[in-house]
């Protein structure tokens, strides 16, 4: 094989690469095209075609030529290339577009290169291959129950960093815990004024809690209880040996809460830098910010204008309090400096809600400044934010009570709700066998109806909804999945080894999935490309129907051999592609519901 037709093979995963890279060579070769033309691929008219290209119409307005006769010349180069043979029909359309279909040959042949898991990631990993991406997400507070607020940015967290190593990126997952803030000062201010003995306690956190909003609470209404715990956080930070201790107890407290719910939730990290990790790092921030000019000095304090920027010119961003304290923003600058100088990330992605905005945006635009004076490597930095968790009533989700609702007891309610509906529908299962679809379905609906939503909408939670069957939802899904496993248990078929007398697609419903099946990897390229994975939920849910329309319309087990096993070739793809989907997700699937 030539070496620049096995380079247009492996890039074939991708159809719109490998059809770029054909277009531009062909036309480089035609003598008429020079550098600046691209091909321009998109999704076409489906009347006309799968693909189309759109570049010959710029390019020959930009050279003063008839865009028409450039693209007649153009698709003839193409059909004559030995290497398009198969991969697509072509035509010319209107003034000068180019469309392209895919052929029944060559769906068949990307189908069986593309067989599984682990087939899928070994051409996915080309998008991201090199990157050094570290991800923050999760992060709660010490000292504080995770509650339902915390939800999002786990669940989106977890699903972006399987989608970022699934294509190729080397991924470092850190949990940037909040254990050095501010609350730390109420809260040790409240502690010694009742007196609170930490190792005595039943239910240390809800303890904390409640001492934590009896100390704020006095905060608000008391200027010597303010200074009080102002004087606390300066003393802890200053290295107190009794704040240090108690900051440890509370700290070792949270993280065993914590721990329960990411085991729950399967979720691990590479590192837990919390913001105490920092503490040592922050000096340097500011004499740097205030060396090259980028802070300045403003009633004691240290802060970085941004007057360039119409949003901030009267909303300075504070990095380091008058009275000497970090905050948040110190926190977050050093932390860039430290995984850019000391751990050579070129990409960091912090998960968080909405409502942070601004502090990215002006945390982003001073690392700018900042490493720009200091000719450090620019590092591309990304804020993926998301919207609220909306109760039936429209408003941000509470408890009767009023509280924020615990995640703990969400989990729990997931996995019980779940475990009524198998009940239900087969009473004969085994326990054990209960249990184990009650949990996969009740973590996996909790996590669908989050990452199916475009992350920065809102959304309303509704049990009834995330836990239907109907619908575009984690049960909806994850039964098709189990159907096909049936299919195969019951034609005693294995799932991947299929006999190789496979004919060339031809029912509608046939061509409809085996089209979807490969546009497996625009799904995952749309997802990389803007840190959402809705792209993949969406494209999963369309697949699935895809699926039953086929399966309805063209009987599998059939007595035509060659008939036989193209469709369960496209059965077998089908379960590859729905697991592998769900699994970047971070849904388990079941072989059995
Ligand atoms: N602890 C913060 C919170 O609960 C989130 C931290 C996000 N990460 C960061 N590097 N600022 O809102």
């Amino acid at each position: 094989m030539s070496e620049s037709r096995q380079e247009v093979l492996s890039a074939h995963f991708f159809v719109e690469s490998a059809l770029t890279q054909l277009i531009e060579r062909a036309a480089r070769a035609t003598g008429l095209f020079d550098e600046s033309f691209s091909a321009d691929i998109r999704p076409a008219d489906p009347r006309f075609g799968d693909f189309q290209a759109n570049g010959v119409l710029p390019f020959a307005k930009r050279n003063k030529q008839n865009p028409r006769a450039l693209a007649e010349t153009l698709a003839s180069k193409l059909q004559s290339e030995p290497t398009l043979d198969g991969l697509a029909v072509i035509s010319v359309a209107g003034p000068g577009f180019i469309n392209f279909s895919l052929t029944p040959r060559f769906l068949l042949s990307w189908l069986k290169n593309f067989a599984s898991e682990t087939s899928f990631q070994s051409s996915a990993k080309h998008f991201l291959e090199g990157k050094r991406i570290s991800i923050d997400y999760s992060s709660p507070n010490t000292a504080k129950q995770m509650h339902v607020g915390h939800l999002r940015s786990m669940i989106i967290g977890e699903s972006i960093q399987r989608i970022l190593r699934f294509c190729g990126a080397s991924v470092h997952r850190d949990n940037h815990i909040g254990d050095w803030g501010t609350q730390f000062g109420i809260l040790l201010f409240a502690i010694k004024k009742n007196q609170v003995d930490l190792a005595t306690l039943q239910e240390p956190l809800e303890e904390l809690e409640k001492l934590y909003k009896e100390g704020y609470a006095l905060t608000k209404t008391s200027e010597e209880a303010l200074n009080g715990a102002r004087s606390e956080l300066v003393k802890l930070q200053q290295g107190d040996a009794e704040n240090l201790h108690l900051w440890q107890q509370i700290n070792a407290v949270s993280y065993r809460a914590f721990d329960e719910i990411y085991a729950e939730m399967d979720i691990a990290f590479d590192n837990v830098w919390g913001e105490s990790f920092y503490r040592d790092k922050v000096d340097r921030v500011y004499n740097e910010l205030h060396e090259c000019g980028v802070s300045e000095e403003s009633d004691g304090a240290q802060v970085v204008f941004h007057r360039d920027v119409e949003q901030f010119k009267d909303q300075p961003f504070l990095i380091r309090k008058s009275d000497g304290a970090s905050n948040y923003a110190s926190t977050d600058l050093a932390t860039v400096l430290f995984k850019v100088l000391e751990c050579g990330f070129g990409e960091i992605v912090y998960v968080t809600d909405g409502r942070q905005q601004d502090h990215f945006q002006q945390l982003f635009l001073t690392v700018k400044k900042w490493f720009a004076k200091k000719h450090y490597p620019m590092p591309e930095l990304h804020h993926v934010w998301f919207g609220t968790i909306l109760g039936e009533d429209g408003k941000a989700i509470k408890t009767r009570s009023g509280d924020p609702i615990r995640l703990k007891e969400l989990i729990r309610e997931a996995i019980a709700r779940a475990y009524s509906i198998v009940e239900e529908k087969n009473p004969d299962l085994a326990e054990s066998d209960k249990q184990h679809i009650a949990k996969a379905v009740g973590l996996g609906a909790l996590r669908y109806a989050d990452l199916v939503q475009n992350r920065t909408n809102d959304y309303v939670f509704a049990w009834d909804k995330l836990l239907s069957f109907d619908g575009n939802t984690a049960p909806y899904l994850l039964y098709a999945v189990a159907r096909i496993h049936a299919i195969f248990r019951k034609a005693q078929l294995p799932l991947f080894d299929l006999d190789n007398s496979a004919s060339a697609f031809e029912t509608p419903e046939e061509l409809a999935l085996a089209k979807k099946l490969v546009a497996f990897p625009f799904a995952l390229k749309q997802a990389i490309d803007e840190l959402r994975p809705h792209f993949i939920c969406h494209y999963l849910f369309e697949l699935s129907s895809l699926f039953s329309s086929f399966y309805n319309a063209n009987r599998v087990l059939v007595d035509e051999t060659d008939v036989k096993a193209r469709r369960f070739l496209l059965c077998s793809r089908t379960l590859a592609t729905l697991e592998t989907g769900l699994h970047l997700l971070g849904i388990k699937t079941l072989h059995l519901m």
